[in-house]
């Protein structure tokens, strides 16, 4: 079929279908990712960590986002790609939010951003969805406030951070949302949430009643060293496999096993 486009996701909510949303941050696995069903490739300022080796998501660069953005696109044929504003690009007004925004798509070839914020950045939503762009907003976790909100912690528990948190759903749902992103909230609040909207959630680390999952893909397949988050899943061990066939290529170079003929000229 053609491109997936942000009217299936909301058909997945009104058909009480699920989706899946995986992060992608280059051409091949953008590529094996739509391949085996990901509807959602998020180019997420975790890439950061994941590629960059930083320890939090601040430090990621409109510049940089960018690159892994068209490097995504051009190997997205199907998906919806997704483009994470990183911090201190949208902050300041709804105008540079569009401005950032509109680089995303013009030269990132993305079909959609996200935006991390509760209520206060409903202006910010308002503006960008009225102007051509989707926007789904991340509420919850962001990790992008990680100093403020006093490091990973989920996000909701008590009754009232709970009603801030729905308030701030509808919010940005009325704000014009095609969707709402929630990380690290209570099962529970995050159902809560799910049934108060008309637009899909999407969770991480959020339950199950949302109507898509996320997960970072190198923390899924298994290619993340050390800790995990709790809700990680780990779908395959593919640290084991690369570490396993690297050393064994470098033991045949060693050992003079390879190249043999059937690999030489
Ligand atoms: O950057 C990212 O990968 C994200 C997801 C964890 C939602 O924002
Ligand atoms: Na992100």
């Amino acid at each position: 079929g053609g491109r997936v486009r942000t009217r299936h996701l909301q058909a997945c909510k009104d058909e009480g279908r699920r989706f899946a949303m995986l992060t992608a941050y280059d051409h091949l696995t953008a590529s094996l990712f739509e391949q085996s069903g990901v509807d959602v490739l998020l180019v997420g300022d975790s890439a950061a960590n994941t590629v960059l080796g930083e320890s939090t998501t601040l430090p990621m660069t409109v510049e940089d986002l960018l690159v892994f953005t068209r490097a995504v696109s051009r190997g997205a044929r199907r998906a919806l790609v997704v483009a994470d504003l990183p911090f201190g690009s949208f902050e300041n007004s709804p105008e540079q939010a569009f401005t950032t925004a509109a680089r995303f798509l013009k030269e990132g070839g993305a079909h959609a951003v996200k935006i991390e914020g509760a209520a206060q950045t409903a202006p910010t939503v308002r503006h960008l969805s009225s102007h051509g762009i989707p926007v789904i907003a991340h509420i919850g976790f962001t990790p992008q406030s990680e100093h403020a909100l006093g490091g990973y912690r989920v996000q909701g528990r008590a009754d009232d951070e709970a009603a801030r948190l729905l308030d701030a759903a509808r919010a940005l749902e009325d704000a014009g949302a095609f969707a709402v992103l929630m990380e690290m909230v209570p099962a529970a609040v995050a159902a809560r949430v799910d049934e108060a909207l008309r637009v899909p959630t999407i969770g991480i680390g959020a339950g199950a009643a949302t109507t898509g999952q996320v997960l970072v893909w190198q923390d899924a397949l298994g290619l993340t060293q050390g800790r995990t988050p709790r809700f990680v899943k780990q779908y395959a061990r593919l640290a084991d496999e690369l570490r396993a066939g690297v050393e064994a290529y470098v033991d045949e170079v060693l050992t003079g096993a390879f190249p043999t003929e059937q690999h030489s000229f």
